[in-house]
């Protein structure tokens, strides 16, 4: 089967999130399980993008409303990702460091999606799947169906995997003009709440569509920003699939960004090792458990709590644990966080920013990992938590709920209902009780350790999803 997975980030290429992550790993296991996949960024200004090579494979023009956006196709030459990647350049539109937050991030992003149907309708061979990934790619299954210049490919099926519904890409009919030409008739499917709304355009055209844990497309239903009826509307159509994790990135035994791998066997020993790495790194006390935030700092992510959580839970505490977190965002938090280091010397630190390399050191060397997170549609870094035996302290929330269960039900996690300081500091004090109780506390650690989350059960439910709509046109 020929698929293409076209999304705004894709790990190691542009990441700010998980999308990145999944759509750097899903790919892969597909393409082990005998596809062709290919897939589609654009081609921002990276270190990734820098340090390899490309061949240019397809070139246009692409036309938004009266504006012209010469393009090319580049292909990575080694296909060592595991599957072949696309950049879409557009220099004028995406020749910049950051992925997201431009005043045309429309014009960027349907520059993007127009320009990628231009190249497949001028490709020989005709994708069987096209799976959009979010809403900065949900026009493209409206375009297929319904824009005059892609009738000769209107009967790719089109998925819509949503990784996260808060955001949904709105713009005015002022800018309507900016997409190809189509009958006015389907107007009504760009439209919603008197808006054009580029997520709500992929729910209602695409064949199928998917969210990235089972509790989130439960939540969807309840609250969605708005999008809550729509939602219900299709359910007949859609399917939560939990989210893998890449293992070959994410293996303790493996990883070459830790200072020293260990196994389910080893976990005592190379667990402590790399915690006194970090301890020296941030001035923390390796005899402590060690509770760590990796993550961006916002509120959807419970990013606000941090601050007072922290020092709550290091002032009943203190002395008995440290707090590290390491994350970047909002900057009235991240402000908050700094200054509570001058409070908490030797117990607490933070890193603002974003650093791939740290966050492999902070899951193999810490002891708890802390996900308050108010929207979670599945969150991958209690995933790779377990895997590298820190046990997660959760909110139940999407796909949180689905794969944390509290040790008390014989689980391999920590967890509370409410989003609040309250509830986090009486999980932080589960936990240092636990962390006493090395027997208890070990069988936690090795249960989470076991766990499968491999792409490779995951990736064939993806798959199962193409075949019905391929057959059958629905699922
Ligand atoms: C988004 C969601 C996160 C999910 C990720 C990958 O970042 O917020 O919960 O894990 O996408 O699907």
């Amino acid at each position: 089967m020929e698929i293409f997975h076209i999304s705004a980030e894709c790990y190691p290429m542009a990441k700010v999130g998980g999308l990145a992550d999944v759509v750097g790993a899903l790919p892969k296991y597909q393409t082990n399980a005998g596809h062709d996949v290919r897939v589609v960024v654009p081609c921002y200004d990276t270190k990734f993008r820098r340090e390899n090579d490309f061949d240019c494979v397809h070139w246009g023009s692409v036309k938004l409303g009266n504006f012209n956006f010469p393009f090319s196709v580049l292909k990575e030459t080694t296909n060592k990702l595991g599957y072949e990647l696309y950049l879409i350049e557009i220099d004028e539109l995406f020749n910049r460091p950051n992925v997201y937050g431009y005043e045309d991030d429309i014009e960027r992003f349907l520059s993007f999606q127009i320009a990628t149907l231009d190249w497949i309708l001028a490709r020989e061979t005709v994708p069987d799947v096209i799976n959009c990934h979010d809403h900065h790619t949900g026009v493209i299954p409206f375009l297929i169906k319904y824009a005059f210049k892609y009738e000769s490919i209107n009967t790719v099926k089109t998925v819509i995997t949503i990784h996260n519904g808060l955001y949904q890409g709105w713009f005015g009919f002022d800018k309507l003009h900016y997409l190809p030409e189509f009958d006015l008739i389907h107007i009504g499917f760009l439209e919603w709440n008197n808006s054009l709304n580029s997520l709500a355009v992929a729910i209602k055209c695409a064949h199928a569509v998917t969210t990235v844990s089972p509790s989130y497309l439960n939540e969807i239903n309840i609250s969605a920003n708005g999008l809550e009826d729509l939602f219900n509307s299709v359910r007949y159509k859609s399917k939560g699939i939990l989210n893998g994790i890449d293992i070959e990135v994410w293996d303790p035994l493996k990883d070459s960004m830790i200072t020293e791998n260990y196994s389910i066997d080893t976990f005592e020993k190379g667990k402590q090792k790399n915690k006194e790495m970090l301890c020296e790194q941030f001035e923390l006390d390796p005899t402590k458990p060690l509770f760590s935030f990796i993550g961006r700092l916002f509120e959807e992510k419970g990013g606000d709590l941090l601050p007072q959580a922290s020092a709550l839970a290091l002032s009943e505490n203190f002395e008995n644990i440290n707090v590290l977190i390491l994350g970047s965002g909002n900057s009235v938090i991240e402000e908050q966080l700094l200054q509570l280091r001058n409070d908490y010397i030797g117990n607490y630190n933070v890193f603002i920013g974003y650093n791939e390399e740290l966050a492999h050191l902070i899951y193999a060397g810490s002891d708890y990992i802390l996900m308050p997170s108010r929207v979670e549609p599945c969150g991958l870094n209690q995933m790779y938590a377990l895997r590298y035996g820190t046990v997660p302290i959760v909110r139940r929330t999407g796909g949180l709920r689905d794969t944390v269960i509290d040790f008390g039900d014989n689980g391999n996690g920590i967890c509370h209902d409410q989003a609040s300081v309250g509830d986090i500091c009486y999980s932080i004090n589960r936990a240092v009780k636990l962390y006493d109780d090395k027997i208890n506390f070990n069988k936690i650690v090795k249960k989470g350790m076991a766990t499968d989350h491999s792409w490779e059960r995951v990736c064939q439910e993806y798959i199962e999803i193409y075949n019905l709509i391929i057959e059958k046109n629905e699922i």
